[in-house]
């Protein structure tokens, strides 16, 4: 019986207060000057990646690396042609692909093995398969390695334009 009275009195409080705050509203609206209302500044859920030409697909020779920056010069990484198609590559054989070169774990800067086409970090040893969109295959690391997406354009040029993990020390990718 208590609860319920309780329960009766909050309620009627909630609608007063709903009912108060609708004339508040309405009041506000009538003592407008015919301004333009004020808009509360949105931000974007999104942010805006770059497109950056890294280089040219005849600049590429199959399992060399080229080093790149992306999306800014503080973020190393390096592009591959593979040899053969592979998960996210790129150009008229699918397997270009390009990867931040900062280890996931604490940032060391890894380097890339031409016998099995993985990214190797001298830190705590992490090892990352290029040819599997630089999924972890052993060590420290808890995080895949960030792969920048690509798009070639009819010349052939070569364009970074996102990454799909966040890169190593970054609340957002783009700063
Ligand atoms: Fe690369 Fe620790 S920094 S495994």
């Amino acid at each position: 019986m208590k609860c319920g009275k309780l329960v009766d009195v909050g309620r009627r409080s909630f609608l007063r207060g709903g009912l108060m705050t609708g004339a508040g509203v309405a009041a506000a609206a009538v003592a407008g000057t015919g301004a333009a209302p004020a808009h509360a500044q949105t931000s974007l859920a999104r942010v805006q990646n770059p497109s950056t030409r890294l280089a040219n697909l005849a600049d590429l020779v199959v399992n060399e690396p080229l080093d790149i920056t992306y999306p800014d010069e503080d973020s190393p990484g390096v592009l591959l042609k593979l040899g053969t198609p592979v998960q996210g590559g790129v150009g008229p054989d699918g397997d270009v692909v390009a990867f931040s070169v900062m280890c996931p774990h604490k940032g060391w800067l890894m380097s890339y093995n031409t016998a099995d086409k993985t990214l190797n970090c001298p830190g705590h040893f992490s090892r990352f398969d290029c040819e599997a969109g630089g999924q972890q295959v052993w060590g420290h690391a808890t995080q895949n390695l960030p792969q920048f997406q690509l798009r070639v354009d009819e010349t052939g040029d070569i364009f970074a334009e996102g990454a799909d993990e966040l890169i190593y020390g970054r609340l957002s990718n783009v700063l």
